[in-house]
């Protein structure tokens, strides 16, 4: 950080040390009072087209304090590639000079100043250069000079690849929230073991490749799943809620500097098949991170508009709506609230000859040379143990996607969807090939409310899925030119302790002696969800436990958790909830749920008290790899690498603008 400081910074960066880079954040990828975005140590693929946002910060009041808060609007910046001369921004991607805008923000120092609703107030100067490219691979120096000889410095580099196709087709599996200690679980519960040796293993088990993935955000050492999925989409590391942009501080939620994305340059250079596969609702993070620009994760209907028509209100390139979509979420295509403008997306999406499924059977019917469109239900679709062990749970709920107010029954599962998906894409791809993401959203979604039982299932949904693309892939004739990448965009701090006997913990009557039930070391035992029920036959096939409701079970846990109350086992009325607000108390300050294990012994949280579930955690995630450039995916990097590579594989890089040369 201190190399793109020069002495006039580094002295106001003395006063300043009490706030930069700290929890509370001005701007977090500008801890001087001149912003460039993308800001410093930033890659590119060559040819990926990218905004440039400059800001010119002036402090009102507060610690910063700064010019009596009028901010430098005759601000310059140039950019210049190693050994050749710097140019001004608009000469150099031959740009006519932006308007000026100003806006004013405000933010808290700490949590002194929250609590006091103290906001320091900030001024703004800025100027953005729109949809640009950098073709040449080298090291750019960007630098913003401010305030009578104030300088930013972004050093920049574009990677050197090539634009050489190596896999035809690329499938990218992403089990959200998903570590290894998951992985380990869920093969324990799932696989048998004699004498300390597997008899059956996963589907990721026999990946030729593994790496590692570091998740951090550009600006905080936990990430969120929008931009984590937007680093691993489009090179760029960004912001918590941000995908598909460097926020930058204005009140607009897309006038963000954007990125290019892994379909969108699929789509502009090889005019690819792409689709979006997820048990999520569709608009959720992982899913539209592929096609949405915007700072806030939670504009669902405007994302939902982005993803069929692409960014309509800014130069950006033009986008083609995916080939395959399925998922939950019919919230943000029934017309209402939920919706973009309160229009039918369904009825938006027909317009554009797609097919439309709301349920398994019209899904496995639809033409696989249309384009698709499955909506399966309202929110998250339900859980594969709810749908395959619970089925009670689920005709509870009124979730139809059509809007009635019944339950949605007829429901594909990540399989399902997956595999239709390639039917569509393989047709639709033809000669240009595909890009499929496919997310199995719930292992992140149970895990933050500690229902370890339902996370583990949909991790082993997951990996039967991988099992059964294999197969299919290998049945079209496709496996070996098909690249497949199984990843993670965070984790929670999960593992298996030991076993608990359910029996004699309900029996206890003191919190104490309850947690005698664990066994610990060689008390553990082995794994009685491998172990066949007499009289039950839950039918789910080889890949899943023959029984989910033993009476030793494991003992397992999250790091981060909120006050609950621990009886280990399946949660068999439907998912947990595990901490709920007393009433008579603040909506937001949450305390052990009474209904929730009540056998069970309390557990004091280690979270604020305003969080009512488990967060995010540090740990890098697996990255597994077959198929075309499976041996580029080895060893421990960044989740923006991620792309890179895939990039590379697909030959996206574009040295020289072609559209130039010609
Ligand atoms: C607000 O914060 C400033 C320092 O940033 C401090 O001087 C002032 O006393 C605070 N005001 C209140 C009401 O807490
Ligand atoms: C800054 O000024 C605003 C009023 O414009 C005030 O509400 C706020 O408390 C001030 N903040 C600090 C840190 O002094
Ligand atoms: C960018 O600036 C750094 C630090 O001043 C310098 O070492 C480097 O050579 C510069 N690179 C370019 C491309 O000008
Ligand atoms: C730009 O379009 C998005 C939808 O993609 C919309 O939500 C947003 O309000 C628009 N912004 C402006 C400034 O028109
Ligand atoms: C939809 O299909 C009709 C009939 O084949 C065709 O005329 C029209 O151009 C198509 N529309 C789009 C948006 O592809
Ligand atoms: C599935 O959707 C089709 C087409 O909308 C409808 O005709 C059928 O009744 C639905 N089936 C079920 C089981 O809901
Ligand atoms: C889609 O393709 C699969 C082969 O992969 C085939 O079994 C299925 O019948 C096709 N569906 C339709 C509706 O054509
Ligand atoms: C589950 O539901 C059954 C039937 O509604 C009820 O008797 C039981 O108390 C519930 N169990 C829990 C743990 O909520
Ligand atoms: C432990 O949890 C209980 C139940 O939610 C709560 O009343 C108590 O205040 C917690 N203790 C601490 C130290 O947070
Ligand atoms: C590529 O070259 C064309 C033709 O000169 C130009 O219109 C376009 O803006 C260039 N693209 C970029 C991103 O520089
Ligand atoms: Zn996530």
């Amino acid at each position: 950080m201190p190399s793109r400081l020069n002495a006039v910074a580094l002295c106001l960066a003395a006063s300043l040390a009490a706030v930069s880079g700290q929890t509370f954040q001005r701007l977090g990828t500008c801890p001087t009072l001149g912003c460039v975005l993308p800001p410093d140590q930033q890659d590119f693929l060559p040819g990926q087209q990218f905004d440039i946002r400059f800001e010119v910060h002036a402090p009102t009041n507060g610690s910063e304090a700064f010019n009596g808060g009028v901010p430098d609007d005759k601000f310059t910046a140039t950019i210049t590639k190693e050994g050749q001369p710097a140019k001004s921004i608009a000469e150099f991607f031959k740009l006519s000079e932006p308007a000026l805008e100003k806006w004013t923000f405000s933010w808290f120092e700490d949590l002194f100043a929250q609590d006091a609703k103290n906001a320091s107030v900030v001024n703004v100067a800025s100027k953005i250069y729109r949809r640009v490219a950098l073709y040449e691979p080298g090291n750019y120096n960007v630098t913003l000079t401010y305030y009578s000889g104030r300088t930013t410095t972004a050093q920049w580099v574009v990677r050197p690849l090539a634009a050489k196709k190596k896999a035809k087709n690329v499938i990218f599996f992403i089990g959200d929230g998903m570590t290894t200690n998951m992985i380990t679980a869920a093969r324990l519960l799932a696989h048998k073991t004699v004498n300390g040796k597997y008899q059956t293993l996963l589907a990721l088990d026999k990946f030729p490749v593994l790496g590692h993935q570091m998740t951090h955000s550009i600006d905080s050492f936990i990430t969120d799943s929008a931009n984590s999925a937007s680093a691993l989409y489009s090179g760029h590391k960004s912001t918590v809620n941000a995908m598909g942009v460097y926020a930058d501080s204005s009140p607009d939620l897309f006038d963000d500097p954007k990125v290019e994305t892994i379909v969108e340059l699929l789509t502009r250079i090889w005019g690819s098949a792409w689709g979006a596969v997820s048990t999520a609702f569709i608009a959720d993070a992982t899913p539209i991170a592929l096609t949405a620009h915007t700072r806030s994760r939670y504009q669902y209907g405007s994302l939902i508009d982005q993803a069929l028509y692409g960014v309509t209100n800014y130069s950006w390139t033009k986008m083609n709506g995916p080939d395959a979509y399925f998922g939950g979420g019919a919230e943000q295509f029934l017309a209402g609230s939920g919706s973009y403008l309160g229009k039918d997306y369904y009825a938006e999406f027909a317009k554009k000859n797609y097919s439309i499924s709301l349920n398994k059977t019209s899904l496995l019917a639809a033409p696989n040379n249309t384009k698709a469109l499955g909506i399966f239900c309202k929110s998250n679709l339900p859980v594969w143990l709810d749908r395959n062990i619970f089925p009670e749970n689920i005709k509870k709920l009124t979730n139809d996607p059509s809007g009635a107010k019944a339950a949605a029954t007829d429901l594909p599962g990540l399989k399902e969807m997956t595999l239709k998906a390639i039917d569509v894409l393989h047709e639709r791809g033809g000669k240009k090939g595909f890009f499929l993401m496919s997310e199995a959203a719930s292992v992140d979604k149970q895990m933050h409310v500690l229902d370890y039982d339902r996370a583990l299932g949909d991790l082993l949904e997951l990996d039967d899925t991988v099992q059964a693309t294999i197969k299919k892939l290998k049945a079209l004739g496709i496996l070996e030119e098909t690249l497949i990448v199984v990843s993670a965009d965070h984790g929670h701090g999960f593992d298996v302790f030991g076993n608990a006997d359910t029996k004699y913990l309900a029996a206890q009557q003191d919190d104490r002696q309850k947690r005698n039930a664990v066994g610990v070391y060689q008390n553990s035992g082995l794994s009685q969800y491998t172990v066949e029920k007499p009289g039950v036959s839950y039918g789910t096939g080889a890949n899943f436990p023959v029984n989910w409701d033993p009476r030793y079970v494991i003992a397992a846990g999250l790091g981060a958790n909120p006050d609950h109350r621990e009886a280990y086992g399946v949660a068999k009325n439907g998912s947990r909830v595990p901490a709920a607000a007393i009433s008579g108390g603040a909506s937001s300050d949450y305390y052990v749920n009474p209904t929730d294990k009540p056998n069970g012994f309390i557990v004091n949280g280690t979270l604020p008290t305003n969080e009512a579930q488990g967060v995010h955690s540090l740990t890098d995630v697996p990255v597994f790899a077959r198929g075309p450039c499976q041996d580029t995916f080895g060893g421990v990097y960044s989740n923006i690498d991620v792309f890179y590579k895939i990039a590379n594989c697909l030959g996206l890089a574009q040295p020289t603008n072609k559209t130039a040369s010609a």
